[in-house]
């Protein structure tokens, strides 16, 4: 049956059952950040389940395009290597909402599996979630299943919920239990029933999975039920079409056929072309002609010894990620050309969807997958693209299921060809290196017997990451089939350095270093005007290479023969706005120059096409210009005024002019006060009231300097230059200014700071910024007077008066404490009892932490004079303890001996000088008692023993 039939019969039997037949959805989900791409057909209906959305129908059936590559579920590394899995595949699936629960759900897969598909019911083993004794009943009391067929599945390590048979969609999300429906390929193929140690093996595969779906799981993990139970089902098209198909790997079914002739054909591994139609073709022809095909090339032309990581022969059997005797080329071939027909759909349908390959999220996941295809390309010899020339194998297999695929072919393959133009510039030279460090490092695997995998240094993976393009997965998976491992901390480590060397860098723009332009001139007529209506694309690029064309959704530059876009330079930052054509447009975020006299536009294609030759319309966002050109213009006008009040010697030493201030830096060696400030805002707002329109002139450099130009220290200028005349200043400058200083409206400085030995720098904003900024400082004033309960024009007054209520307060406040110490040394002095003419103390004092209670014991030691005293206070439950000795008597007793006998009794210990020391203890109910041994202590220590003996 083919896969086409496989299809229609599924829909046709839940339409015959009351379902809606829903289209599949793209795979990029709707509004849901959970998800990096749709991974089961239930994702489309995610709020369904939930309640928060609903259908016209409570039965649905689809067969949905889903990508589990990245993400919660992840199948990226087992492609290739299995007879199952694959980065893309398509989900049949049937789904109530809140109407049939779990014994509809089990009934219908029956039937069509056993009736409709005709499957011998002896050849389908079950599982449910081990708890789940609802559906276990179902299948042996109602569909007969035997027992033995049936297994409960645990969870892993007793964590409930986390067990293989309870399926989530992504960390949060709908989940219930779930069974789950085998087929036996029969006991010629390696392999266990599920639940037991070999149930990995490719007998006995998963080919349905009924989900009863209860649960929403929240980002807290926590579980609540659904409003209605649900199910969700999910059978993998291609999985059950190898069973109907009577093959044992999927990548042998109908679909597949084609896909691998095209690779076989595009990696060079057979001349021929298909000769028989797809339905004559048997699925072993294509790997069997490129097999033979193969084994030619290698024994012809190629030498073993190799080692450029483009010889084929040296590519080991890479199941399990061991290297295998036996047929090591077969198995090497095999795995490359199911790699790449199965990477060919995945990147195919995410391109179409609208990924495009980039170094994050989505993009990444992509561009990681191209670059796998690419690598087996490139071992079975390929030095050239190859990858994107399988879009047209793949849009006549599948694109009258996904007339969407059809319709995207040509900006597909484009795509495809742009990044693999890009990957094949640097993957020799990265497959060398790699090669090169693996042959040294594969002795040592053989050498080794405790079987513990070697590592691959972290730093070379990261240069082969950085300077080549290889991702980390793309190493480990060329060192995996070598045996070796990567070290993935060093990598993280070395890539975390280089975030770090790129966050300090600042605003550094990668995309602009990399550009080679070799056109005309850009001309700018961003002076007079903010538009030009019909300006040519002269170059397009996409990550630094140069293309004929760009996309919806990716990001590039590009290069006109006219644009009223200011590129930055001169300290001014570059425009923003918009290029647009009649069916597309490109969202300029930054505008630089990419050579002295050439303007590049950094940006995205929001949609559309847009190729070189195309005419667009340019737009600067205006009202982004203007606020530029205030504080561009205002600059120059404090320039001027900062010379005025500050002296000639005031010189300029950098600038950045964008739309939110000015920052200005400049010669001055001392913090400027007040009045300087306020001078400077009243002569450059002076100059804004006289509104004298802007003059720019072009002329000899010489006369300008003549006519008083402030020219740019260390800057260089043309023969010719541009003098501005901004009301009283005269400088040299390329930059967009206001047309008359009245714009600028109102100027403000609003900092003023060192920024190294002889420089200071200011900022200040103009227009409705420095009117916000006002208004700011404004409401701060009236809600600060506001809550002193006064007016704006009286706060200092009150702020005063204010403090000098605080200042007699903390006056008070210190005699008080003064008396209120005196008081409880007096009491303590008190409990003082006179041993052997030595004053001893041994008390507790409340509300004292370490410090106070080391200032009491200074205080109580020079009050008392020959004196002992041991001082404790209770805090959280632990007990600190003090003891000062005066001198001389510290002579004899030592204080430190004395605060660690003390410490024993309250389950501590300490120690110390031997006129103070310090301990700690954690039983407070024995202080009081613990404390009562002092006196003794001392009597002892100062031989007062016919009083005392520790015998007693
Ligand atoms: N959501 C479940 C799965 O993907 C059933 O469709 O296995």
């Amino acid at each position: 049956m083919h896969a086409a039939e496989i299809r229609a019969r599924f829909l046709d039997f839940f339409a015959s059952k009351g379902h809606t037949v829903v289209r599949s959805s793209p795979l990029i989900p709707g509004n849901d950040p959970t998800l990096l791409f749709t991974n089961a057909g239930m994702v489309q209906f995610k709020d369904v389940f939930t309640g928060r959305d609903a259908r016209p129908y409570t039965r649905a059936v689809s067969v949905q395009r889903c990508v589990r590559a990245g993400g919660k579920h992840n199948d990226l590394e087992n492609v290739g290597y299995t007879a199952r899995h694959h980065t893309f595949f398509e989900m049949l699936g049937n789904f109530s909402f809140g109407d049939y629960f779990k014994r509809e759900a089990i009934h219908y897969a029956w039937e069509l599996l056993t009736d409709v598909y005709r499957l011998p019911p002896e050849k389908l083993w079950v599982t449910v979630y081990h708890e789940d004794d609802e559906a276990y009943a179902i299948w042996q009391q109602q569909i007969g299943v035997p027992a033995t067929r049936i297994v409960r599945i645990g969870d892993h390590k007793g964590a409930r919920y986390s067990s293989d048979n309870f399926w989530q969609m992504a960390e949060t999300g709908p989940c219930g239990p779930c069974s789950e429906i085998f087929y036996d390929h029969g006991p010629h193929v390696p392999g266990g029933p599920p639940g037991s140690p070999d149930a990995d093996g490719d007998r006995y595969i998963e080919i349905w999975n009924l989900v009863f779906m209860q649960y929403n799981r929240s980002a807290d993990g926590a579980l609540t039920p659904l409003p209605k139970p649900c199910v969700d089902t999910g059978m993998g098209l291609e999985r059950i079409a190898a069973v109907l198909q009577h093959v044992q790997s999927s990548y042998d079914i109908d679909l597949f056929q084609a896909l691998i002739r095209a690779a076989t054909r595009a990696t060079g591994m057979t001349a021929a072309p298909p000769r028989k139609p797809l339905e004559h073709f048997s699925v072993r022809l294509p790997l069997a002609r490129a097999r033979r095909q193969y084994g030619d090339r290698c024994g012809r032309s190629r030498s073993p010894s190799r080692s450029d990581g483009g010889d084929p022969a040296a590519i080991p059997n890479t199941q399990n990620g061991e290297a295998t005797q036996g047929k090591p080329m077969k198995n090497a071939l095999e795995t490359a050309l199911k790699v790449i027909a199965d990477h060919i759909r995945a990147c195919a349908f995410l391109i179409t969807d609208g990924v495009i390959p980039s170094n994050e999220g989505r993009g990444y996941v992509l561009r990681r997958i191209i670059r796998r295809a690419i690598r087996h390309g490139y071992q079975l010899g390929c030095k050239t693209p190859f990858f994107h020339a399988l879009v047209v194998d793949l849009a006549r297999e599948m694109g009258s299921a996904y007339p969407e695929l059809a319709a995207a072919q040509r900006r597909t393959t484009d795509i495809l060809h742009q990044e693999e133009a890009r990957f094949f510039e640097t993957i020799a030279s990265g497959m060398a290196m790699l090669e090169a460090e693996l042959s040294s490092i594969a002795p040592r695997v053989h050498a080794r017997s405790d079987m513990v995998s070697p590592l691959l240094s972290g730093e070379l993976a990261f240069k082969l990451h950085d300077t080549y393009g290889f991702p980390l997965d793309l190493t480990a998976d060329i060192c995996r089939a070598r045996g070796v491992g990567v070290h993935e901390a060093a990598f993280n480590a070395a890539m975390a350095r280089q975030k770090e060397r790129a966050r300090s860098a600042g605003k550094f723009n990668p995309e602009q270093g990399k550009i080679e332009y070799r056109g005309g001139k850009t001309a700018f007529t961003g002076y007079e005007s903010l538009r030009a209506d019909a300006s040519k694309i002269v170059a397009l690029y996409a990550e630094g290479e140069a293309v004929e064309r760009l996309y919806a959704g990716q990001r590039g530059v590009v290069v006109l023969d006219t644009t009223p876009f200011y590129a930055e330079s001169g300290g001014q930052v570059g425009d923003q706005g918009m290029l647009s054509a009649r069916d597309a447009r490109f969202a300029v975020t930054g505008t630089f120059k990419i050579q002295a006299n050439a303007a590049g536009h950094h940006g995205t294609l929001e949609y559309g096409e847009l190729s070189v030759g195309d005419a667009v319309r340019a737009e600067v966002e205006q009202a982004r210009r203007a606020r530029t050109m205030r504080n561009h213009s205002a600059t120059h006008l404090m320039h001027h005024a900062l010379r005025e009040v500050l002296g000639a010697h005031v010189q300029q030493k950098g600038s950045r002019v964008d739309a939110d201030k000015t920052r200005f830096d400049f010669s001055h060696s001392a913090p400027l006060n007040r009045a300087q400030i306020q001078r400077v805002e009243a002569l450059v707002n002076a100059e804004i009231l006289r509104n004298a329109p802007t003059k720019a002139r072009t002329m000899p450099y010489d006369e300008a300097i003549r006519s008083g130009a402030v020219a740019l220290f260390g800057e260089k200028y043309g023969d010719s230059v541009r003098v501005l005349d901004i009301g009283f200043s005269r400088e040299l400058c390329g930059g967009t200014h206001v047309a008359r200083t009245g714009d600028i409206g109102l100027f403000r400085i609003v900092s003023e700071s060192g920024v190294a030995a002889g420089i200071r720098r200011i900022e200040a904003v103009t227009g409705e910024a420095a009117l916000r900024h006002v208004q700011m400082l404004e409401t701060q004033l009236l809600a600060a007077a506001g809550a002193l309960k006064t007016m704006p024009e009286a706060l200092c007054a009150r702020i005063e008066q204010l403090q000098q209520q605080l200042k007699t307060l903390e006056k008070e406040r210190t005699q008080w404490q003064a008396a209120q110490a005196a008081r409880q040394r007096d009491a303590l002095a008190a409990q003082v009892v006179e041993i052997g003419g030595v004053q001893v103390l041994a008390a507790q004092v409340d509300n004292a932490d370490a410090r106070a209670l080391r200032a009491a014991v200074d205080a109580l030691k020079d009050q008392l004079k020959h004196a002992v005293v041991v001082l404790a206070s209770v805090h959280d439950g632990k007990v600190n303890l003090i003891g000062g000795v005066t001198s001389p008597c510290n002579q004899t007793i030592h204080a430190g001996e004395l605060v660690n006998f003390v410490a024993q009794r309250i389950g501590g210990k300490g120690g110390g000088r031997a006129d103070l020391a310090q301990a700690g203890g954690t039983q407070p109910a024995q202080l009081s008692s613990a404390l009562h041994t002092v006196k003794a202590w001392v009597e002892n220590q100062l031989n007062l023993t016919e009083r005392y003996s520790p015998a007693k």
